[in-house]
């Protein structure tokens, strides 16, 4: 059975993590599954990761972030998420379409019908069958990032992040059935164990 599961949320809040430590389990129990993220998960979507987290110029208008994010996700949609689903595989992305609406949309202030038709254009309206929200305040994501290197993102204001983790919260709401939202100040076994209880569920009793 196919499942597309996607993770979201904002810095530091260890969707990175998570997402790996569900498809370690799924593997495990030899459930066909691979596991990507965005931006990135191909070769274009690679250098277009580079750009947008490090090129220097600070002045990329939000509207070509929005559409290089999309360009991206269209290829990463075309060579692996889509095959992968046809196959019968469990996909789980580390970040998908609703990252560009918290962060273009509600973070740079772009209009969330623009943000959403280009999503819509991209993806061709393919949506997650679940999204696993790890919400966590702010300060809290930021504290447990380690490094010192910060890439366009992160330097950006606590304004920013603080409208970026309302956005993901709003879009939680507006849709409860897709979205698993999750308090990620818990511990890690225990995130991970909610997460894994909602998605053996999904696997059983059919989404
Ligand atoms: P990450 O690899 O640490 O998740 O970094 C990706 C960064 O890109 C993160 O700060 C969120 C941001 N982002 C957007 O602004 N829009 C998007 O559509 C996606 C997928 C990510």
């Amino acid at each position: 059975m196919s499942l597309f599961i996607t993770f979201e949320g904002g810095e530091g809040s260890g969707k990175s993590t998570q997402s790996r430590i569900l498809y370690e389990k799924l593997a495990g129990l030899t459930l066909p599954a691979i596991l990507t993220h965005e931006p990135g998960g191909t070769s274009l979507g690679s250098q277009l990761k580079n750009w947008l987290k490090w090129i220097d110029d600070k002045d990329i208008p939000p509207l070509t972030e929005l559409l290089l994010f999309n360009a991206s996700r269209s290829q990463l949609i075309t060579e692996v998420i889509r095959p992968n689903l046809k196959s019968h595989k469990v996909v789980i992305s580390d970040r998908y379409a609703d990252s560009t609406i918290a962060y273009q949309g509600y973070g740079r202030g772009l209009d969330l019908a623009t943000v959403k038709a280009v999503n819509d254009i991209a993806t061709q309206r393919l949506k997650p069958d679940l999204t696993v929200l790890l919400d966590i305040p702010v300060n809290d994501g930021f504290t447990r990032k380690k490094g010192d290197k910060h890439d366009r993102f992160e330097q950006e204001t606590l304004a920013f992040h603080q409208r970026v983790r309302k956005g993901f919260l709003k879009l939680a709401q507006q849709e409860p059935s897709r979205w698993l939202v999750i308090d990620a100040t818990q511990s890690k076994d225990k995130i991970a164990q909610i997460i894994w209880q909602r998605v053996n569920q999904c696997l059983t009793i059919g989404r």
